[in-house]
This record gives C-alpha cells, sequence and structure tokens, in this order.
C-alpha cells in the first residue's frame, strides 16, 4: 500500500519536509494514511510481518521487535471476577519496552530520509529504544533526560548504546520542548512520538493482538504518558476493521498517575483541550508527563471508542506490579503496573461487564527500574555460609 501523510485536524494531505511534524496549514499533528490494496496474507513474525502497512521502503533497522506475548491470567480473572484477562507483555521487546516497535519503524525513517543524527527526549524507555537502533543504523544520537528522574536500568541502556546522554535541569516537558526546538534546524531528526512515522510501528501491537485472538478485545487497557501509545493502538485496531481483518474494535481504557493526569481531567470534564499539569509527580517516572503532546489522538480515540481514563495513586501502582509479578509471573516497571490498577479500579466502580475480554498492556520490564524494586521489597538477608546460620534465617 501507498503511503501518505495527512493533517489529523484538517485532513488535508501533507507533502512535510523531515523535520516538519505539524501541518503547515492548520499547525495539527500528522497521521500516515495508506491507499492501495491491502494484503490477504502477512509473511514472517513481530513488527515487520506487517510491512505493507508500514511508511518504509528501504530494508529495516531490525533487532526482532514485535511478537510479543499475550498471556492468559486466571488468576487475575479470579479476583477481579472476570472470564478472559490477557497481558500483552511489551516488556519482552529488545530493550524491554513497547517503545522499540515504533524505534525499528522510526529508525528506518531517518535512513530512508537521509537523516544522519537522530534526538529525542525521554522520561528512560525511548531514549535507550532510540540509543540502541541509532548504534544499529550507525546514526548519532543525542537524548535529553529529566534529571534526576530516570530509573537507572533506561540510563544504563542509554550509554551503553552509545549515545549522548544530557541530563537536563527540568522535567520531561521541558526537554521535550527543547529537543523540538534543536531538531527544527533539521540537523536531528525527532524520534519523540510526535513523529507519526514512529507510531507506525507502535500501532503493530494492536495487529497482533487481533490476529492471536481471532478479533479484536473488548477493552484494552494500557498506561498514558504523552499520549502516542493509545492513539497508535487505536489507529492499529481502527485500521484492522476497516481492512476487513476483524469486525469488532475495543473500547479504549487510559491509566494515569493521579499525579500526572491531565487527560483524565480533561476526559472527566468532557473537554477536548488538556490543561497541562505544571508539576507532575509520580513513582512511575515513565509517565511523569504533565503536557502530553499527543492529547488530541488520545481524546479523539476516546471519543471514538467510547473510552475511559482512569487515575490511579502511586500506591495502587505498587500493588499491581507486586500482584503482577508473584500471581502471574509478569514482571513489569511501576508505570506498566498502572494497567492493572486502572482495569482494578474499573471493576469496583462496576464499570465493566464480567463477559468482556480484556487485554492489559504492560509497557516495560520489571528489570527498568531495580531501584523502585528494592524500595518496595527491601534487601536481600545477610547469612553466614554455614548450615546453622541458614536454618536459623529459614526459621526467622
Ligand atoms: N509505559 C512506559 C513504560 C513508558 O515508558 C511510557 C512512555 C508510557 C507507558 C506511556 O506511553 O507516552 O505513549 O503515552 N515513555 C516515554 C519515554 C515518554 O520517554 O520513554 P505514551
Amino acid at each position: 500500500m501507498k503511503p501518505g501523510l495527512r493533517c489529523f485536524d484538517c485532513h488535508r494531505p501533507v507533502h512535510a519536509a523531515a523535520n516538519q511534524h505539524h501541518c503547515p496549514r492548520c499547525g495539527g499533528l500528522l497521521d500516515v494514511i495508506y491507499t492501495g490494496l491491502r494484503p490477504r496474507r502477512f509473511h514472517g513474525r513481530g513488527v515487520w510481518r506487517y510491512k505493507a502497512m508500514l511508511p518504509c521502503r528501504i530494508p529495516p533497522v531490525t533487532l526482532q521487535e514485535g511478537a510479543t506475548p499475550l498471556y492468559r491470567c486466571p488468576r487475575l480473572e479470579e479476583e477481579l471476577g472476570l472470564r478472559e484477562v490477557y497481558v500483552k507483555h511489551e516488556g519482552m521487546n529488545p530493550t524491554g519496552s513497547f517503545k522499540d516497535r515504533g524505534m525499528t519503524v522510526g529508525v528506518t525513517m531517518a535512513l530512508q530520509l537521509g537523516m544522519k543524527r537522530v534526538a529525542c527526549a525521554s522520561t528512560g524507555n525511548t531514549s535507550a529504544s532510540l540509543s540502541l537502533y541509532a548504534a544499529k543504523a550507525g546514526l548519532d544520537c543525542v537524548v535529553l533526560l529529566p534529571q534526576g528522574k530516570v530509573a537507572l536500568g533506561k540510563i544504563s541502556q542509554a550509554m551503553m548504546h552509545g549515545a549522548r546522554v544530557l541530563s537536563i535541569k527540568g522535567n520531561f516537558d521541558a526537554s521535550l520542548k527543547l529537543v523540538a526546538q534543536l531538531c527544527e534546524s533539521g540537523e536531528f531528526y525527532l524520534l519523540n512520538s510526535v513523529n507519526a512515522y514512529r507510531l507506525e510501528g507502535q500501532k503493530t501491537a494492536a495487529y497482533e493482538i487481533c490476529e492471536e485472538l481471532g478479533r479484536a478485545p473488548d477493552r484494552l487497557v494500557l498506561p498514558v504518558g504523552n499520549a502516542g501509545n493509545i492513539s497508535a493502538y487505536w489507529k492499529g485496531f481502527d485500521e484492522f476493521q476497516w481492512w476487513g481483518y476483524v469486525k469488532n474494535r475495543p473500547r479504549m481504557l487510559g491509566v494515569q498517575a493521579q499525579g500526572a493526569a491531565p487527560i483524565v481531567h480533561a476526559h472527566q470534564t468532557g473537554k477536548r483541550e488538556v490543561t497541562p499539569v505544571r508539576k507532575p509527580e509520580t513513582v512511575a517516572t515513565a509517565i511523569r508527563i504533565g503536557n502530553p503532546v499527543n492529547a488530541p489522538k488520545a481524546i479523539r480515540a476516546l471519543q471514538q471508542s467510547k473510552g475511559d481514563m482512569v487515575a490511579v495513586t502511586d500506591k495502587e501502582i505498587l500493588q499491581a506490579q507486586r500482584d503482577l509479578a508473584r500471581l502471574e509471573g509478569i514482571g513489569v516497571e511501576p508505570a506498566s503496573a498502572a494497567s492493572l490498577a486502572g482495569l482494578r479500579k474499573m471493576v469496583k466502580q462496576k464499570e465493566i461487564a464480567r463477559g468482556e475480554t480484556i487485554v492489559m498492556v504492560t509497557t516495560g520490564h520489571l528489570l527498568k527500574d531495580p531501584e523502585t524494586i528494592l524500595q518496595e521489597c527491601g534487601r536481600p538477608t545477610e547469612v553466614e555460609g554455614n548450615m546453622g546460620a541458614l536454618k536459623r534465617a529459614l526459621l526467622a
């Protein structure tokens, strides 16, 4: 199929320069659209199985991202009183987060567009992923991280893959503004989720879920920060139905942390515009975002899908993280556990019917944020290396 760019707001076709991510006429976000015949069959596994529905026309920069497991969760089903609950564990991607789906496509597009340098601002995972794909592609990479608020695993990845890692004295929203300005010169290619090509990679998770279930779920639950992923999933489900591969689309349930919940507030008050949260705060640093750039796309996804937004406390997030790990063996970072915390809240409020098929997305791996885990779980018990001491420790 033939890809093109269109304005998300005024729907007019856009012939954008590489460093342009908004409509030159109305300033709206951009969307990738496709014309031509859809393929009858798909070949291969993961993101590139769907290459006909992706914008790239050169060989991909890939480490076999996607094709992540969809786990059935019987113990959570029992607890929640729901018939069918799954977790799509996106932490099983090459760098341990869903960002890899976007970056394999985004960095391939950077090459296709002739860019030599790439950049992003990040709460951590985007930077880890971009650093890896830039390394693989042989591109220079700069990442801007909000100082003191990025989990250790993510910083380690960006450092090891050879990016220039800059710690910005400001939060994510300020860092994103800065990097967007840096990229305006055209010297760096911006790979935050305002980049419509990147979101094309992320939508493939929705295709995978549909293919595996033979239909779309009734509800998709996921954490929301900058709101790129919820927009990408909805686009994926919408396209899969439009092209006739499945007959239904899910209702979207977005979850934000209470201290960083601008889209929840907009949704609850019926507003189309989001009022930014000036000082976002949450233990789930991945979604510590006050001014989500993709809010217009997310709000339309919520309207079209009759979706919901819910806010959860840090305590609820940490409890959900522990329960996913201990009831289902699924190790996720705090932001990802927001999915379960949000689903629980909706079940309590009797907003979910027992017979619904639910898919929760867990966006990042447990190992991303070891410091929070040690704070929560404590440290191992120290024991002298003899049997007496071991037995005493086990009885304690
Ligand atoms: N979960 C995790 C683990 C994330 O890292 C992010 C975003 C989200 C959820 C939210 O996704 O922004 O598309 O709504 N992390 C970005 C980053 C902002 O820089 O790594 P979103």
